[in-house]
């Protein structure tokens, strides 16, 4: 790890890289007595301190516009923990900022299918147009630009998203229409999901703090409609072809009979089990694999006795050794094989 401009604060900030993290800005709000309160609050929300950090590094990114050596003391001094490691928590989340962020986020999708139906294009447009690279801001505050990996919407691909909120299917002309609003103080509403804020905002919603003034408000707010046309189509084309998925088991019930022959799927053989025990007996015997296996195993109406605990014999289709059998009087311990060079 590279030497830092600065104080050791801000070598924390960096953690395990060398990426360089700006000195403060002289305007840079000062975290308060109030920011420390918060903290408070979001800390009794566990049972554990240390689990407040994620929602307590978004607490200071809301006051500040990113993680500053002053925000990581802070949560390492609520939390009792060392700077060093609530900065390896830090730079391990890309939503933690390390550098002054822009009134807006915008980033990118570049991944896989995004990229293939034009997410590249728009991220280079946009690059082009504000002069900025990855992670860079616009000299007058508005934007910061940002690639990101896959945004979980593939169906709406290419998605762009500001400050997280979603704007579905992009072109180049459509993504340079919403920064320019952007940048001219707009908040066009988002495909799907709750109004645009601002990245401090979206923070401090991140850190669990309410931006809506009361539950009716929020309601109306984050459920409002949104475009979900793209999520149903598989929906709509298997209706369309009368395709259905086969039902899921019910713990405790028989796989549903598909009329199928379920070869793979045989009985113990076992007598004196109830139904419930011979078909989760089968379910455990099918399984492809250990993680499967495992699975079955715990809906087994008696896993406790069965699986929970060794019982010493073997269950049709696992790969478990029988445990030991213990020695008797009567039967002779197994001799040691022999050895190669005849030693005994
Ligand atoms: S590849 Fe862009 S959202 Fe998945």
């Amino acid at each position: 790890m590279s030497a830092l401009p600065g104080s050791a604060e801000g070598t924390a900030v960096t953690g395990l890289d060398s990426s360089p993290v700006q000195p403060p800005a002289a305007d840079l709000p000062p975290l308060t007595e109030q920011t420390r309160l918060e903290a408070r609050e979001i800390i009794a929300r566990y049972p554990q301190p240390r689990s407040a950090l994620l929602p307590m590094l978004h607490l200071v990114q809301s006051y500040q516009g990113y993680v500053t050596p002053q925000g990581v003391a802070l949560c390492a001094e609520e939390l009792g923990l060392t700077k060093a490691e609530v900065g390896a928590v830090a730079t391990f989340y890309t939503m933690y900022k390390r550098r002054p962020t822009g009134r807006h986020l915008v980033s990118v999708c570049t991944n896989t299918l995004c990229s293939v139906l034009g997410g590249q294009r728009i991220f280079d447009a946009l690059s082009t147009d504000l002069g900025l690279h990855h992670d860079e801001t616009a000299a007058d505050g508005s934007i910061t630009l940002e690639h990101a990996e896959c945004l979980a919407a593939c169906d709406y691909a290419p998605v762009v998203t500001v400050d997280y909120e979603f704007y579905d299917q992009q072109d180049v002309e459509s993504a340079r229409a919403l920064v320019a609003a952007l940048r001219r103080g707009e908040k066009p509403h988002p495909t799907r999901g709750a109004p645009l804020t601002d990245f401090r905002g979206v923070s401090r919603q991140l850190a669990g703090f309410d931006q809506y003034g009361g539950d009716g408000a929020r309601a109306a707010a984050v459920d409002a409609e949104g475009a979900i046309d793209p999520t149903l189509a598989g929906l709509r084309l298997a209706a369309e072809r009368g395709e259905a998925a086969p039902p899921m088991p019910h713990p405790g019930q028989p796989p549903a009979d598909t009329g199928e022959p379920r070869e793979t799927v045989a009985p113990s053989g076992r007598t004196g089990e109830t139904p419930e025990e011979e078909a989760a007996d089968a379910r455990v015997a099918a399984a492809d694999n250990p993680a499967e296996r495992a699975g079955a195993a715990q809906a087994h109406p008696d896993k406790g006795a069965e699986y929970g605990q060794p019982r010493g014999r073997q269950r049709a289709g696992t790969e478990n050794p029988p445990a030991a059998e213990p020695a008797t009087g009567t039967t002779p311990p197994t001799p040691n094989p022999p050895r190669a060079d005849g030693k005994a």
